[in-house]
């Protein structure tokens, strides 16, 4: 097993390439099988979670061709007439979102059986919504040994009201309803580039789904058993949560970076607190550019986290990182994941003061963090702890960094390449 090993403090300087986005890979991926044609998704990233879907989509007897280019991946999928539609535990343990496959496998071949998730670090993470879908939409739906065993003959349009936004159920409910018979309208939706991008991809191989971005969609059923599909390359949108990343790192160290192959407009809310906090961000097309050279003192700036446009909560523990390091108090509101703390044990370790009460974490501030050993317990609760470690002096070993390699292509380059000294070791080196 890898662990990353850097020597702080450190002042982040120069340029960083923004990767594809895995939360938008990851449900595109799953689309393809809805589509008669092969279907070629361009600018995938280089993670274990991507090489993982890809298996998967193999395992549920996709024809998959990957194509490696300098610094990313493309796939050709194709889905036939028929398919293994069985997705079991041993599959969906290790990556909760493979239960977007059931979606699209009852739609196109009207039988399906996949292994409930269970819990993950952040928290129980539920999917009763999931289970909604496929009801309203007409399928019959069995609970049987841990697996959701879901069928239908049709499935018939319908209307669905979410009680609150989900990105996976809002993305799940587009890839089902787009092959049912009529209209289904869904409310109160995501309207994360992520689950827009996926809607485009699906409109693009031939579904009508209106309103993409808003809170309501229309959804007009191909009446069929798949979508015509389009043979044109479908380019995977810039990760916002990996930009987002290198730009608290840029403000917490003091340092300048420039973000390239970005999408600014998705990181709104977050270049606004970053200005609040004192840092300079000049915003271009594609690209921008976080300068803290010149900032004395770091303003304590207090986040909720919501659903797009909200502040995300992918970004909350990257975020708790640099306010550690701010002028005074701060306090942060997790309204997504409500138990999404686990990552404070470990910044405690570095010297951080965080005091939890219910969903509301208070970030004592003014603090000088100093190395340690520290254990990444999930995917952004790694990269707080990576930022962590740049500010701090001295040592710090982030362990199970299996973690951070789920979502974040390369990491360790990227932030050697902007003048952190980082080194990934293997365990027992
Ligand atoms: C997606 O997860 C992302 N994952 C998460 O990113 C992200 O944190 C999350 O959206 C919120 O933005 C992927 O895109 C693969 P939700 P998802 O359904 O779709 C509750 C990362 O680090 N809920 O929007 O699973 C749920 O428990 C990851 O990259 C139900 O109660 O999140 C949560 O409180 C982690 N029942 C809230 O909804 C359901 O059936 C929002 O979760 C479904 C969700």
């Amino acid at each position: 097993m890898d662990y990353l090993l850097i020597k702080g403090p450190a002042v982040l300087d120069g340029t960083v390439a923004v990767s594809g986005s895995k939360n938008a890979a990851l449900p595109m991926l799953v689309a393809s099988i809805l589509s008669k044609k092969f279907v070629q998704i361009t600018n995938l990233p280089r993670l274990s979670d991507i090489d993982f879907t890809l298996k998967l989509l193999v395992e549920l007897g996709g024809n998959v061709r990957m194509i490696r280019e300098n610094n990313s991946i493309s796939a050709n999928i194709e889905f036939k007439d028929t398919a293994h539609c069985v997705a079991p535990y041993d599959l969906v343990r290790k990556m909760r979102s493979s239960i977007l496959v059931m979606g699209p496998l009852l739609a196109r071949y009207g039988h399906v059986t996949v292994s409930m998730p269970g819990g993950c670090a952040i928290g129980a993470r539920p999917v009763d919504l999931h289970e909604m879908i496929m009801r309203k939409l007409g399928a019959d739906i069995d609970v049987s040994d841990g697996n959701f065993v879901v069928k239908c003959k049709k499935l018939k349009g319908s209307e669905i009201v979410f009680p609150f936004v989900s990105v996976g159920a809002t993305q799940a409910a587009m890839m089902t309803a787009v092959l049912a018979k009529g209209t289904t309208v869904l409310k109160n939706v995501s309207t994360e580039p992520e689950t827009v991008e996926t809607g485009h991809m699906l409109n693009k191989m031939g579904a009508k789904i209106h309103g993409l971005g808003t809170e309501n969609l229309i959804i007009d059923g191909a009446d069929s058993d798949t979508l015509p599909g389009t043979g044109d390359p479908i380019p995977v949108i810039p990760d916002r949560i990996e930009a987002g990343t290198y730009a608290i790192a840029a403000a917490a160290t003091g340092g300048k970076v420039r973000i390239t192959n970005a999408i600014p407009g998705h990181l709104e809310i977050l270049i606004y607190n970053l200005r609040e906090s004192g840092v300079k961000v000049d915003v271009g097309d594609n690209h921008f550019t976080v300068d803290a050279g010149s900032v004395k003192s770091i303003k304590p700036v207090d986040i909720i986290t919501a659903p797009y446009p909200g502040f995300p909560t992918d970004l909350q523990a990257q975020w708790m990182s640099y306010m550690c390091i701010a002028d005074g108090i701060s306090t942060i509101d997790e309204q997504i994941f409500k138990n999404r703390y686990i990552h404070v044990g470990e910044l405690m370790r570095l010297g951080a003061r965080v005091k939890l009460s219910g969903t509301v974490a208070t970030v004592l501030g003014n603090r000088k963090l100093k190395g340690a050993p520290v254990m990444a317990t999930d995917l952004r609760a790694s990269a707080s702890l990576v930022i962590a470690g740049l500010v701090a002096d001295g040592q710090t070993e982030v362990h199970r960094v299996y973690h951070i390699d789920r979502g974040y292509e390369r990491i360790d380059e990227k932030l050697l390449s902007l003048g952190a000294e980082i080194e990934r070791l293997r365990e027992g080196d």
